[in-house]
């Protein structure tokens, strides 16, 4: 490999996490209980009724957990601010207590020279707010920017990147739709509202931060390109569907100022009319996308899907992960080429990428895991040749740092570098940590 194909020496080599999977000790130092607390402890809505009440215990340990990403030369690491610790009632008194903590993990890491990249919202709701509607009520997105402008206070000075959502396709698909994630709602009416009330609460979150912040505030989505499984008509307008209601159904007002055209007529009688001034708030000029990729949909008409009406198929001759998801790395230089092409070239991360496979058991000090390497190889190489491409990647955080609670799916799916023997605590290098810290050392020198 020749220099010129190394990535840029200034690029940011991350992992990422969010704080129901790792931190543990939800209510610790008087915070309020989230909704995936109160979820994980409804017996039935998660795999052998697992909750986060432990998880990777990384609310005591974090500190050897930053001596970790310092052993692998991290030089950033993506994790998630609890709301609920901060606001124990949802809103109005600011526990002091749990700013400490971020204060602390956020002061560890500089002190390691690992950038943080923060998440506002990594789907923790606070109960408290989750009972007056949450995503439904209109004054939610106050009650984020309030929020928002605590934590802005708070650790601005410090100079983390800023992300105000993660995934708000995936909590209203998954939290208000079909309801595997908290809150567990099954509603089409509600879905297009709380899906416009997440994008007006970035909105508020982002203006907030122009008022008072320095640095740069994006917003992380979950992008999956799709694909007609046929060359046939049908197939082909489901792709566009499946489209619109994925990938554009936030990008469009995030950037564009405006819901996808295809949107209305999917959402029929559940959409409703949206006031002007909204897209103002939402169109915010953002500094940086931040892209969550794991697969492509690989896509098939079918009328019995609800609002897309399009469906996932299974490429027979695909790697597949332990979460059903196909291997696909292109899809990852198409969705980052795509998003230049439709949005503009502004400066993007690859804020999780990463993948669930069986590891086998651990001899205590190796944990060989080639599928989640070979998996890592190939969305690096993907990503260094959508910046061949001109795409403005600044950086690529790997899911997970830390194998986790992957939310309904429970501590089984395994998507970490680093294993963890959940009743010891105990961490382990996986081969794929050891391949990165690689990658990292020789920037990217070793992918050819
Ligand atoms: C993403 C989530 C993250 C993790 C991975 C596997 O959708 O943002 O928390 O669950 O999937």
């Amino acid at each position: 490999m020749t220099q010129d194909n190394l990535f840029p020496a200034d690029f940011l080599w991350g992992a990422a996490t969010s704080a129901y999977q790792v931190e543990g000790a939800p209510l610790a130092d008087g915070a309020g209980q989230s909704i995936w607390h109160r979820f994980s402890h409804t017996p039935g809505l998660v795999a052998n009724n697992e909750n986060g009440d432990v998880a990777c215990d990384h609310y005591h340990r974090y500190e050897a957990d930053v001596a970790l990403m310092r052993e692998l030369g991290l030089n950033a690491y993506r994790f998630s601010v609890s709301w609920s610790r901060i606001f124990p009632d949802g809103k109005g008194r600011v526990n002091e207590k749990g700013l400490d903590f971020y204060r602390r993990l956020v002061d560890a890491l500089r002190a390691a020279n690992i950038q943080p990249l923060i998440t506002l919202f990594h789907w923790d709701l606070p109960a408290a707010l989750d009972d007056r509607g949450g995503w439904l009520n209109h004054n939610i997105s106050k009650w984020f920017a309030d929020y928002a402008t605590v934590m802005y206070r708070a650790l601005d000075d410090r100079q983390p990147i800023w992300a105000t959502l993660n995934e708000p396709w995936v909590v209203t698909d998954g939290g208000y739709l079909h309801g595997p994630l908290a809150p567990g709602h099954r509603n089409w009416f509600e879905t297009p509202i709380a899906a416009h009330n997440l994008l007006r609460a970035h909105g508020a979150a982002v203006e907030a931060y122009r008022a008072i912040g320095k640095g740069n505030i994006g917003i992380v989505v979950n992008l999956e390109p799709k694909y007609a499984a046929t060359e046939s008509k049908e197939d082909r307008d489901a792709v566009v569907r499946a489209d619109a209601y994925m990938n554009r159904q936030y990008l469009d007002p995030i950037f564009l100022g405006k819901y996808p055209p295809e949107l209305a007529q999917l959402y029929g009688q559940a959409w409703p009319q949206f006031a002007d001034a909204d897209f103002s708030l939402i169109r915010q000029r953002i500094d940086y996308l931040g892209i969550n990729y794991y697969t492509r949909g690989l896509t098939r008409h079918d009328d019995k899907q609800m609002i897309e009406r399009a469906i996932r198929v299974r490429n027979p001759r695909a790697t597949y992960t332990e979460t059903g998801w196909e291997v696909f790395p292109q899809g990852l230089t198409d969705i980052l080429v795509w998003v230049k092409e439709k949005y503009g070239n502004l400066p993007m991360y690859i804020t999780e990428n990463g993948a669930a496979f069986y590891d086998p058991p651990s001899s205590g000090e190796v944990v060989d895991d080639p599928l989640r390497v070979d998996y890592l190889r190939r969305h690096f190489n993907a990503a260094r040749e959508a910046m061949r491409r001109g795409v403005d990647l600044r950086g690529y955080f790997v899911w997970s740092l830390l194998d986790n609670f992957e939310w309904a799916l429970g501590y089984a799916k395994r998507f970490g570098i680093i294993h963890v023997d959940f009743e010891t605590q105990k961490r382990t290098l996986k081969a794929s940590a050891k391949f990165y810290k690689d990658v990292i050392r020789s920037k990217g020198g070793n992918l050819g």
